[in-house]
């Protein structure tokens, strides 16, 4: 979504407004823009498309002014363009938005003649207009602002300046993140910390309904009802750094294989290699009498959830259900008492998934998150938390993320089976063990990257791909068609290889390519004669298997490529296999020139509806 700075300092706010962008960047990027208060009037440069477009308009005309505000977009209501672009001014105030005001014209309407100054297409400006409207009538910045948030329906954070007040920055949540920082004799406003870090590690976050007027020495924060209320300041774990891409093209490639070292992190916080047992970190529950698990999250997240389901059900007998946030959160599920809902998200947050969270809490579910930033939304209203320890993941598609939270799923699954005594102690060995090697094999895994690009030819010249699995291999090959989708813009199907003759297998024909997920285990045979079913039709199958699958397979056909995986216990594979349907997905979108890191209409954390 999108990405808001704010800056109430001492130094020349334009630089550092742009330096924070560049951190938000992944959230947003159809168009860009800064404004800053020069001699108590609104100056403003907004650029269409990239961060860098809009350095260059500061290049050519600098903005001066040492308070301003930023923002990176992606679009909602109005086409990406300079006109649309954020902040948007209405005579005494200038806006950044994140978020959809459901109600905006309704509001348009009450603002009569006043509409006629709309410029844009945006909601976002007629907020603007409606608190300029109250200034106009007398009223104070906070109190104009005080009362123009309770109007608004939808989900929202704003940063705010103000024509003649160089003393005052307004910031306001609701649904969507907003943090303040805390400088030396300098605030900030900012969607997440780090936008923030290189200024400064004090942030509070708002909660939802907050909003606060910050000055030179400090802030004022007011919750929804008006009272003045005290939020925690932090030190935040989130480093300044930039992170950069290495040696890497782009920073897709170079999380990809940053997996090997994250998964191992990862697991280096759940497993106890000495003794071969997982210990989780304190729970909410017992395991061992929890009715149901729910689990709810959105793309690729929910598909970490559906392969949690095969290791939960199977391996600890607890019934689970997994429905997509978006889906999930308006269902109304009749829920057990005392079930444990999980949400899973890179971000923390993702409205879908966060709703989803309030919903369960609402209905008495214990809530459990794994989530990649801790001081998340998504984090802080869970009951506990589960990290996972992929770093900051910059590039859109979701890679080491995925395979990390898979890696906690499976240790929750098997302290759970522990817990309720349908693991013995040497099946739990053998599956920690198993979990300890999937560093090593997957550093394996990466070595056929060169292999795959040459298969990436062969996808890259298709116009519909199918991925097929059959059990815990399933939600890989819905993933493994999301990536295709997200990156290289090529329809792909992830399909349960047995659910194919019920329709689907109509649409393989010459030159349709099929990726077939199939580890040895227990479904081989079955999917074997998937591949056979699609070969005899002319699909160009690229069969995943390990060596003793491939061998078995040439038997009865033979696949069009076949992309070697080691061998590893059934219940790892899901994470290993994770990667070559990643690297055939960006090999493919780099032969298709489209942008990897940043795909078209997408964004890294979908903090609307
Ligand atoms: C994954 O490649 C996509 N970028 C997208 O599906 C993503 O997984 C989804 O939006 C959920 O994001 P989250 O994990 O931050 O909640």
């Amino acid at each position: 979504m999108c990405g808001i700075v704010g800056i109430l300092g001492k130094r020349d706010a334009a630089p550092l407004l742009l330096d924070g962008l560049k951190r938000l960047e992944y959230r947003g990027y159809d168009s860009a823009g800064i404004a800053t208060l020069v001699n108590g009037s609104i100056d403003r440069r907004r650029a269409e498309g990239k961060l860098a477009n809009l350095a260059a308009v500061l290049e050519g005309s600098p903005l001066a002014g040492t308070v301003g505000i930023g923002h990176t977009r992606w679009a909602t209501h109005g086409v990406p363009s300079e006109n649309n672009a954020h902040p948007h001014i209405s005579d005494n105030v200038a806006l950044v938005h994140n978020g959809i005001i459901e109600n905006f014209l309704e509001l348009k309407d009450e603002l009569g003649e006043r509409a006629s100054a709309i410029t844009s297409e945006t909601d976002t400006e007629v907020v603007a207009h409606v608190i300029n409207m109250y200034l106009d009538e007398g009223l104070s910045p906070k109190e104009a602002v005080a009362k123009t948030l309770p109007r608004l329906e939808g989900a929202f954070s704003f940063v705010m300046i103000f024509r003649g007040h160089h003393d005052l920055m307004v910031g306001a949540r609701r649904g969507s993140p907003l943090a303040i920082g805390y400088g030396e004799g300098e605030m900030y406003f900012g969607s997440d910390a780090l936008a923030l870090a290189p200024l400064t590690r004090r942030i509070c976050y708002l909660e939802d309904g907050d909003w606060a007027a910050v000055g030179p020495d400090g802030a004022e924060v007011f919750n929804e009802a008006g009272e003045a209320v005290d939020r925690p300041i932090v030190e935040t774990a989130v480093s300044g750094a930039i992170i950069g891409k290495g040696n890497f093209p782009h920073f897709m490639l170079k999380e990809i294989y940053e997996q090997p070292t994250v998964i191992g992190d990862t697991l280096a916080t759940v497993l106890n290699p000495a003794s071969q047992t997982v210990t989780l970190p304190p729970l909410p529950i017992d395991f061992a009498t929890v009715p149901r698990i729910t689990i709810s999250a959105c793309g690729t997240a929910s598909y970490a959830g559906y392969v949690a389901k095969y290791w939960l059900e199977g391996l600890a007998r607890i019934p689970v259900e997994v429905d997509i946030a978006s889906e999930f959160r308006y269902r109304g599920a009749p829920l057990p008492e005392g079930g444990l809902a999980i949400f899973v998200s890179q971000s923390g947050e993702t409205a879908d998934t966060l709703e989803a969270l309030r919903f369960c809490k609402r209905e008495g579910q214990h809530i459990l998150s794994i989530v990649n930033v801790p001081e998340s939304t998504i984090a802080r209203e869970s009951d506990a938390v589960i990290l996972t320890k992929a770093g900051p993941e910059i590039g859109v598609a979701s890679t080491k993320a995925f395979t990390t939270q898979l890696t906690v799923f499976a240790s929750i699954a098997i302290a759970a089976a522990r817990a309720r005594g349908t693991i013995d102690h040497k099946r739990e060995a053998e599956l920690a063990s198993a979990l300890s090697e999937v560093p090593g094999r997957a550093a394996e895994v990466l070595k056929h990257d060169e292999h795959i690009a040459e298969i990436a030819q062969t996808i890259a010249k298709a116009r519909d791909v199918f991925y097929m699995g059959r059990g815990s291999s399933f939600p890989i090959a819905m993933e493994g068609a999301l990536k295709l989708k997200e990156i290289s813009y090529i329809h792909a199907e992830g399909y349960a290889a047995g659910e194919m003759k019920h329709g689907p297998i109509a649409l393989i024909e010459d030159e349709v390519p099929i990726i077939m997920i199939a580890p040895s285990d227990a479904l081989f045979e079955k999917t074997a004669s998937n591949v056979q079913e699609m070969i005899s039709r002319g699909g160009k199958v690229i069969f995943l298997s390990d060596a003793k699958g491939i061998a078995r397979m040439k038997k009865q056909a033979v696949p069009f490529a076949c992309i070697e995986l080691p061998a590893v216990d059934p219940v790892v594979a899901p994470i290993l296999y994770s990667i070559p349907v990643q690297l055939l997905a960006y090999h493919t979108a780099v032969i298709k020139g489209t942008d990897v890191d940043q795909p078209r209409n997408l964004a890294k954390s979908v903090t609307v509806e």
